[in-house]
């Protein structure tokens, strides 16, 4: 979610070490969004029944092409047959070398968000085109290796930014502590040039990573092993809400510095 559409919620409270009013201040606007990939295959619908339940926001699918990652994963027809299970946003993220051929099947299999890759380079923009033109948001990742100064003349066209945190390709993967400065770049662009895209973190992200993706300015949390291997999905998710929620800038504003609602 957009930074614009944190929701801040103020409370204050007398602090008995100070003389000030101390801000306690809780972040909603966290988009919690599990990665099917790390689901039971066999149990595709059941397990998105088990999303759909959860109090998550989106959906993530993952779809991988054997080419461009050296995973294949499944295509549009899976997608199309969970659609109808669940109201959850559908966050189509592409892992392909050829994703123009791709964004019709997806938009029609009933994706709401497509994330093509920055790494295929001069085809971004037309594909940015496509994914619009098709009604649908736009979402562009960035793998590990590549400069965040790539993505930099797109911000402007996307609705939200996926800063891979492993290399694409597998779930399950160790978090690569290394994205965290992009992270904190994405937000600075964010905010220096007012823009609202969304700032998404996909791999390795469990309740300590997510903490501090969070802190570094992260909004969007994409999570496959760590959440599906809990046995509680929804105290799952609602953990994950809470902890980035409390980790956020946002949520950590000095006490004395004053804050809208803020009674002096
Ligand atoms: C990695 C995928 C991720 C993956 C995340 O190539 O893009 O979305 O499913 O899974 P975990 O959370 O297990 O790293
Ligand atoms: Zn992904």
């Amino acid at each position: 979610m957009p930074p614009l559409a944190l929701f801040l919620h103020v409370f204050t409270s007398e602090n008995p070490q100070s003389t000030s009013r101390r801000c306690l201040i809780s972040v909603s606007g966290m988009t919690i969004a599990p990665s099917l990939l790390a689901a039971d295959f066999k149990y595709l619908a059941r397990e998105t029944r088990r999303v759909d339940r959860s109090g998550a926001d989106w959906l993530h699918l993952d779809i991988m092409d054997g080419h461009f990652v050296q995973n294949i994963s499944f295509g549009p027809a899976v997608v199309k047959t969970l659609r109808p299970l669940t109201k959850l946003f559908f966050d189509v993220h592409l892992m392909c070398s050829k994703p123009e051929i791709l964004l019709e099947p997806f938009a029609r299999a009933g994706a709401n968000q497509m994330n093509i890759h920055v790494e295929l380079g001069e085809r971004v923009s037309p594909l940015i085109w496509q994914i619009r033109s098709l009604g649908k948001k736009v979402g562009l990742a960035i793998n590990p290796p590549t400069a965040i100064g790539l993505v930099q003349p797109f911000l402007d066209r996307i609705d939200s930014l996926l800063i891979m945190t492993v290399n694409p390709g597998f779930g399950g993967q160790s978090f690569i502590y290394e994205t965290l400065p992009k992270i904190q770049q994405a937000a600075a662009w964010r905010n220096e040039r007012n823009l609202r895209y969304a700032i998404g973190v996909d791999g390795g992200v469990d309740f300590q990573t997510a903490a501090e993706c969070s802190r570094a300015g992260a909004d969007t949390f994409i999570s496959g092993t760590a959440l599906f291997g809990q046995r509680s999905f929804r105290g799952a998710v609602r953990k994950l809400r809470k902890l980035t929620e409390s980790a956020h800038p946002a949520a950590l504003l000095p006490d004395s510095e004053p804050v809208a609602g803020e009674v002096a």
